[in-house]
């Protein structure tokens, strides 16, 4: 199985149209982030003790984590806020902590961002790199996409990058 986690909080607008695109191609299961009541990593190592890759949090992402777990890829779509992913997005990525290195390596991680800048524009550079040395760090294979989604035409462009992915 493959998921696509959907991670704008802009229900219909461009990250969720590009996202719905890719899992309609790879037949994905959207987790849209803003959906899900997901709260933030504590931080307490349970899940790399104890817990032997549970998370000891009662909410939704345990069921989450289980789908991660045994999805061949993780498509991340987001918007780009502050040069980053949304918050929204981050709270699932934290919670992914419990994946061992071994559930990671050889993972399809495929990151799509979109942004008001021009596809040329140095953020996406910073965050290929970014994610880049995350995913050789867990052995994941990333594709990454940075796009501009300014107008509605510079969506239509970002469209096919994402289909031709
Ligand atoms: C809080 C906030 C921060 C943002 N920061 C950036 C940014 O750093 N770079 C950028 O290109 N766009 C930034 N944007 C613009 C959004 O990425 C852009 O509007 C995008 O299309 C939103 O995706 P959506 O249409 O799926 O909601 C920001 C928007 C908001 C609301």
């Amino acid at each position: 199985m493959r998921i696509v986690i959907a991670g704008s909080p802009r229900k219909g607008m461009y990250s969720d149209r590009l996202a719905e695109e890719y899992a309609a191609k790879t037949g994905a299961e959207i987790i849209y982030a803003r959906k899900v009541s997901v709260n933030p990593c504590h931080g307490c190592g349970w899940c790399k003790g104890k817990g032997a890759g549970k998370c000891v949090q009662k909410d939704d992402m345990p069921e989450i984590l289980e789908k991660a777990r045994s999805a061949e890829e993780i498509a991340i779509f987001s918007p780009i806020y502050w040069w980053q992913m949304t918050a929204q997005t981050k709270l699932i990525v934290d919670r992914l902590y419990p994946l061992s290195p071994e559930e990671w390596k050889g993972k399809k991680l495929t990151v799509v961002m979109n942004g008001v800048a021009e596809d040329d524009d140095k953020e996406f550079k910073l965050l290929n790199e970014q994610f880049k040395e995350m995913a050789d760090y867990i052995h994941a294979d990333l594709k990454f996409l940075g796009v501009g989604t300014t107008d509605d035409a510079a969506f239509e462009k970002a469209l096919e990058k994402v289909k031709a992915l």
